[in-house]
């Protein structure tokens, strides 16, 4: 396997080839409390609700989010990260409890909210409301996470010089590609984010640009869809994505049994992207089991983001 080489800056050849550019020129407006509980176990964390209204070219997105911020007065470090299925619905798929334990807040909102993951949309997400611009869905999924950057800025308890960009699967592969554009993203962490996530695309197995692109083609600029068959003639390859993030840190996890992500090929990903990042800023680890966001995926990436944001 040949790989082009670290290097020069391509971010500009990702947006160009894969994802699209992430347009900027988007002010969070309004905030709305809609309501304050205590959350996880009581007295160990606040539970906030806001209503979230974000002032775009030609409208206006509004989106729901759940902040879990742990109690005291300390400036905590945060998560941020989008949901598969709702806020409601992490109160039992996030571990609330250990991760206050660990000390981070956590701030969530569904990404379907920011842009709906379908190729015929019955309703615009925020790609409709810029104009011209050419993005897919994974870099409207990033600008949500940027955005839930905005939010956490406001929020006193809440140090936002040390921000955890964390998604699984499509979801990780929007993390990725906010953590290249977003240097307000301390430690970027992607899930078995696979095929156009940490995966190289050169080493063969799991999921291929035909396939991604056949499925999901809203994900991506149109003209992605080319190099179907061609992998060898892209112009870049992923861990120049991860390298796109260094000197800021990275931490790619994969699990033994998701062939689809391809664990190899996240973690030939990770050692070719090594020589780019100062010693201990990127972590991999792979764990027994499928494709799911785990109890113990959390506690490594929160335990290598303590140990980075140490640093
Ligand atoms: C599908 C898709 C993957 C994606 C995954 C997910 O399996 O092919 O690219 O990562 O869905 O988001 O769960």
């Amino acid at each position: 396997m040949s790989l082009p080489p670290l290097g020069p800056d391509v971010t500009q050849e990702f947006a160009r080839t894969i994802y699209g550019r992430t347009p900027d020129g988007a002010k969070l407006g309004d905030l709305v409390l809609q309501s304050r509980e205590d959350g996880v176990l009581a007295g160990t964390a606040d539970r906030l609700r806001h209503r979230a209204t974000v002032a775009c070219p030609l409208g206006n997105l509004e989106f729901d989010t759940l902040l879990h911020l742990p109690s005291g007065n300390d400036p905590t470090p945060v998560v941020v990260i989008l949901n598969f299925d709702g806020n409601d619905e992490t109160l039992t798929s996030f571990p609330y409890e250990k991760i206050i334990q660990a000390g981070y807040a956590v701030l969530t909102a569904h990404y379907q909210q920011i842009e709906p993951d379908d190729p015929n949309p019955p309703a615009p997400g925020v790609r409709g409301l810029f104009p011209a611009e050419t993005w897919g869905a994974v870099a409207a999924w990033a600008w949500g996470l940027s955005r839930l950057i905005d939010i956490a800025a406001t929020v006193d308890r809440i140090d936002s010089t040390n921000v955890v960009a964390l998604g699984h699967s499509r979801l990780g592969k929007a993390a990725l590609w906010a953590g290249v554009q977003d240097e307000r993203i301390t430690v970027t962490a992607s899930n078995e984010s696979g095929c156009c996530g940490a995966a190289l695309f050169r080493h063969p197995g799991g999921e291929d640009i035909e396939a991604i692109t056949r499925r999901f083609p809203h994900w991506f600029v149109p003209s992605f869809a080319q190099y179907s068959g061609r992998e060898d003639e892209l112009p870049v390859d992923q861990h120049q994505l991860l390298a796109s993030i260094a000197p800021r840190h990275v931490y790619v996890c994969s699990a033994e049994d998701d062939a689809w992500a391809n664990p190899e090929a996240e973690h030939l990903s990770v050692e070719a992207a090594r020589p780019a990042f100062p010693p201990n800023a990127i972590g991999y680890h792979l764990r027994p089991g499928g494709h799911a966001l785990l109890e113990e995926d959390w506690l490594k990436i929160l335990a290598f983001s303590s140990q980075a944001l140490s640093q």
